[in-house]
């Protein structure tokens, strides 16, 4: 980042005004910086060392923000959608300024984990195809989900476009039958991330998922106190442990 920007930029960026507000707020004299009242809204400032206060209260300043998400059925994992309510929807106005994005896809239909960010280097080093970063979904699949197909998701599996998935880990918690019309519950940790891959990777072996909901992502795993559609953001441990993890460091 750069050392000094404007000093409305930076008070835009956390959500304090739009820029033609700051001007009156600091004609006003409301806009303090380092014990100075600001006269010139665009004037340059370093927001890491610079002491800005607007209305008596010292500004923190901050670019990146990074939430944790469970996501609900029926939103879209994308910023803007014609028909549907994205994920973007449901966060707390304090976070609009910050202009977050999903990091990857959620089809409409799966819950769970889900990252947003502004941070454009991490999404695209958890994105990355090369970085195999693990990612492990809880699915209930219909009907019985066997030792064969998690023979078959060890070795990677071939879907409908002829892709070759890498190696897949599944657990099978629950075995269900299709005469009792008992659904499987399973544990998958894949790591890429191919349009739909855990459903289609069931469509290989002839089974059809009927729930999915996302548990982790790298080291991150999903919140257990987040009920469905509330965010929270990382912690700084979790954020260091997100940073640091051993599949993005090559
Ligand atoms: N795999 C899918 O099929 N759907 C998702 O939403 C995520 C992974």
């Amino acid at each position: 980042m750069k050392q000094t920007q404007r000093l409305d930029k930076i008070l835009a960026h956390v959500g304090i005004g739009t820029r033609s507000e700051l001007k009156r707020l600091a004609k006003g004299g409301a806009i303090i910086v380092n014990g100075v009242k600001v006269k010139d809204s665009g004037m340059q400032v370093n927001p890491d060392t610079d002491l800005i206060q607007v209305n008596g209260e010292t500004v923190v300043y901050r670019e990146f923000v990074y939430l944790m998400m469970n996501k609900p059925q029926g939103v879209v994992s994308a910023t803007e959608d014609n028909r549907d309510r994205t994920v973007v929807d449901l966060l707390d106005a304090v976070y609009k300024p910050f202009d977050v994005f999903p990091v990857g896809r959620l089809d409409k239909d799966t819950e769970g984990f889900l990252l947003l960010t502004n941070d454009g280097k991490l999404t695209h080093n958890l994105l990355s195809p090369r970085k195999h970063v693990p990612k492990t979904y809880y699915a209930k699949v219909e009907w019985e989900v066997s030792e064969a197909d998690r023979e078959a998701f060890s070795q990677g599996v071939t879907l409908d476009d002829g892709y070759e998935t890498l190696p897949g880990v599944l657990k099978i918690l629950k075995t269900g039958s299709e005469p009792e019309g008992i659904v499987s519950e399973i544990e998958l940790t894949i790591m890429e991330g191919k349009f739909h891959q855990v459903k289609r990777m069931f469509q290989a072996v002839g089974k059809t998922v009927v729930y999915l909901k996302r548990l982790s992502m790298g080291p991150l795993a999903l919140d257990p106190n987040l009920e469905l559609g509330q965010v929270r953001e990382l912690s700084a441990d979790e954020l260091t442990v997100l940073q640091n993890a051993h599949e993005l460091q090559n």
